[in-house]
């Protein structure tokens, strides 16, 4: 199997250096970003992304969580963990996914498929117990096949471009040593509306999923942000019944469906300690939470700008029936 991988990984490795190449971000090469089937990725989820594909074997019961990067990824994982563990039969003891949630960043609860395909490794994931719960970046023409395949479920959220975009700058650059200039928010704008982002173009990304879930309701569900924010309770509704674990009655009258949302707010899930002081890879994991709001860019787009992306995203959306 070690063979595997080496051979696996090499040929991931070496089509990469075959692909266009743009520097993006703050790292340096580290932070160069590499177009593969039209989309734009770093290196290393890009292996992950490869190895995926080529070795990850899907079963009906799988759930995906399928985002565009700073969309809501770390608060769906949460609601989603959450909800489909909370009738989890070891109901107070310290290892209950329940309590997890309170110790562990959402990250660590649900895995990213491309971190478990990182840096040469073919995961064992059998012994999983169902359901088991991925997420992913991943456009859809990328996918696993067997994902496809399977029949499993994907459940993807996405946002305004305009909010997207003000996130992902304040990601990226929260680890540049250098304060946050001006002048690299205009760089980062153009390449951002010219398609080229991590995971970018964000259109296209949407545009797959929102047709796929047109075309198999039943096993793409689509979701944006602010819907996630106008009516969490609702949304999370919808998603216990997409996944097959409706919320009883009884569950209802019971006040469980708030008791998840309250679990997963942004007040609750930035104030824990591993939140506030914990760290997820590289990444710290306060940077998961800023503000989370909608229409945080008006603090930081000029109108001009505003009105740029909102016209590239009314161009790349016409005719869909997507709208933001
Ligand atoms: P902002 O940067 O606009 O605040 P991701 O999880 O995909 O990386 O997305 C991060 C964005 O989701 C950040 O947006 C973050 O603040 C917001 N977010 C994280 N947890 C949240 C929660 N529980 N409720 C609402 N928004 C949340």
């Amino acid at each position: 199997k070690e063979s595997t991988a080496q051979e696996s990984y090499k040929r991931y490795k070496d089509l990469i250096t075959t692909l266009p190449t743009q520097p993006w971000g703050p790292d340096g090469d580290d932070d160069d970003l590499h177009q593969y089937h039209g989309f734009w990725f770093h290196r290393l989820p890009l292996e992950g992304i490869m190895a995926a594909r080529d070795h990850f074997v899907a079963r009906p019961s799988d759930i995906f969580l399928v985002t565009f990067p700073k969309s809501g990824t770390t608060w769906l994982k949460a609601l989603t963990f959450a909800m489909v563990n909370r009738n989890h039969a070891d109901v107070v003891g310290p290892n209950h996914p329940l309590s997890m949630l309170s110790k562990l960043n959402p990250h660590e609860c649900v895995p990213f498929l491309s971190y478990l395909y990182f840096e040469g490794r073919l995961p064992d994931l059998d012994s999983l117990p169902a359901p088991r719960l991925f997420s992913a970046h991943v456009p859809f023409s990328l996918l696993p096949k067997s994902v496809l395949t399977s029949g499993c479920r994907i459940v993807y959220l996405c946002r305004d471009p305009k909010d997207n975009f003000v996130s992902l700058w304040h990601h990226i650059f929260a680890r540049a040593p250098r304060d946050l200039s001006h002048h690299s928010l205009d760089e980062f704008f153009e390449l951002f509306c010219s398609g080229v982002s991590m995971g970018g173009p964000i259109w296209d990304h949407a545009l797959d999923y929102w047709r796929e879930s047109l075309r198999r309701p039943e096993r793409v569900m689509f979701m944006k942000y602010e819907q996630l924010k106008g009516d969490t309770g609702g949304c999370l509704k919808r998603l216990a019944e997409f996944i097959g674990c409706p919320f009883s009655e009884e569950e209802e009258r019971e006040g469980k469906v708030e008791e998840i949302v309250g679990m997963c707010s942004f007040e609750r899930l930035s104030g824990l300690e591993v939140n506030k002081h914990g760290r997820f890879g590289s990444v710290k994991n306060q940077t998961f939470f800023r503000r989370g709001e909608v229409g945080d860019w008006k603090s930081h787009l000029t109108p001009e700008m505003a009105e740029r992306l909102d016209r590239i995203t009314e161009e790349k959306l016409r005719g869909s029936g997507l709208e933001f």
